[in-house]
């Protein structure tokens, strides 16, 4: 396969063309367009939104997307959640997995595809859902569109083409991708295999997080996202079109590929990004900083600085503070945690929390260091030292997130993952 392009900067307004001069220009809508294609907007936002968050493309097509949604047949939803799942229950403990099994054997990244928390509603545009995906082939000529909100795609184990109406993206372990509600897409493998976490947020947009007193640079830089530039198939071939509409899969069979984009313009399109790019700023002098000033990405919620769901990466780093407990301490906080590992060892936690696997710290579910992280923490020298190099992330928000049944009935649930702590015992002698 030939070395694809991007185009860089997060939500910059991009254009691209597959044909040279195909791209309108100085307008939108001609009469008629070169190449015989057909006109289609796509918004990400209402019209009406504050212009410093509004998204729409322009695409320029073979054939319009009205042929797509039609037809369109209920199939069955696998095990793939919406929220509000009302087959999971409150928990009252804190949870954690070891990596979660494959659900099928010979599945696609859709097919093995399995929810294991849900918030919020999706029809009310709040919260989101955390799936696994554990896959052996490509989807080939199934296409995938998701109404009830965007996703974010971070795989541990294998590589991903990512074929979307946009273009192409190739996506490794340690980068993430996101794919904005309504846009067609598909998963191929470019390995044997693939594993991975997808968050589907049912609100706002991720963006960049506000930067206060940080300043302009630091975290994510807006130019290491990279977005596709237009590709399209040349050959009519028949495809599967499946979509997820308020939490329910529908199926029709299209005679042609919806990936017939032959040029768009506008700043609404998939994305990736690599995490090691993240420049994370941190403690300097003494004490453990709140883990907001790691944010990545953040969708917000009506109430000014509450998430709907933020998206916050722990990387390697070195740890210098001084007189100082130096892994985060012992918190119970408002906000509701979803950690994931996808590459080394988080050093809040020496053993359990594996890549593959999941932890869950609702609102007001106390957690922090397990009992050996603490002694080794309260114990160290405190001389500057280089922590593993290690990718974990979490997905946090101000909605309790709810384990679905399947994830509450696997084996791979650590009954005495809540015993972690029961070793700490009174430091008075
Ligand atoms: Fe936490």
């Amino acid at each position: 396969m030939v070395e694809l392009k991007y185009q860089s900067g997060f939500g910059n307004q991009f254009e691209s063309e597959a044909e040279l001069g195909v791209l309108p220009v100085g307008q939108n809508s001609p009469q008629k367009v070169t190449g015989g294609l057909y006109t289609e907007q796509v918004t990400g936002t209402a019209f009406t939104a504050p212009r410093s968050s509004m998204q729409r493309s322009w695409v320029y097509r073979i054939r319009p997307s009205v042929q797509h949604m039609t037809n369109l047949e209920p199939v069955h939803a696998g095990l793939i959640r919406t929220g509000p799942d009302n087959s999971g229950a409150p928990i009252a403990t804190q949870l954690r997995w070891d990596p979660f099994p494959t659900i099928a054997p010979e599945a696609t990244w859709l097919t093995g595809l399995a929810t294991v928390a849900t918030n919020g509603n999706s029809e009310l545009q709040t919260g989101g859902a955390v799936h696994h995906f554990a896959a052996s082939r490509s989807m080939d000529d199934t296409a995938f569109v998701n109404t009830d909100g965007e996703l974010m795609l971070a795989p541990y184990l294998g590589r991903l083409l990512l074929r979307t109406e946009m273009g192409y993206l190739e996506l490794a372990p340690g980068q993430i991708a996101v794919i904005p509600r309504g846009i067609k897409f598909s998963v191929d493998l470019m390995d044997t295999a693939a594993r991975g976490y997808v968050c589907e947020n049912y609100g706002a947009a991720f963006r960049l997080p506000e930067h206060g007193i940080v300043g302009v640079d630091a975290n994510a830089l807006p130019r290491d996202f990279e977005y596709p530039v237009a590709m399209y198939d040349t050959e009519s071939r028949p495809t599967k079109l499946v979509a997820k509409i308020s939490g329910a899969l529908f199926a029709n069979e299209l005679d042609h590929s919806p990936f017939d984009v032959v040029a768009w313009h506008g700043n609404l399109a998939p994305y990736r990004y690599e995490l090691r790019r993240f420049c994370a700023v941190g403690p300097v002098v003494f004490d453990h900083p709140d883990p907001s000033i790691w944010t990545l990405l953040s969708s917000p919620s009506d109430t000014a600085g509450t998430a709907n769901l933020d998206f916050i990466l722990f990387r390697e780093h070195w740890r210098v503070a001084e007189h100082s407990f130096r892994p985060p301490w012992f918190h119970s906080n408002v906000m509701s945690e979803l950690m994931a590992l996808i590459e080394g060892v988080y050093d809040a936690k020496v053993e359990g929390f594996v890549p593959g696997g999941i932890s869950i710290h609702n609102s007001f579910i106390p957690h922090g260091p397990d009992s050996d992280a603490f002694r080794s923490a309260t114990d160290a020298d405190l001389v500057p030292s280089k922590g593993p190099d290690s990718l974990a992330v979490m997905w946090e928000s101000r909605y309790r997130w709810v384990p679905t049944s399947w994830a509450m009935t696997l084996s791979e649930l650590q009954e005495d993952y809540p015993s972690r702590w029961s070793e700490l015992k009174s430091e008075r002698g």
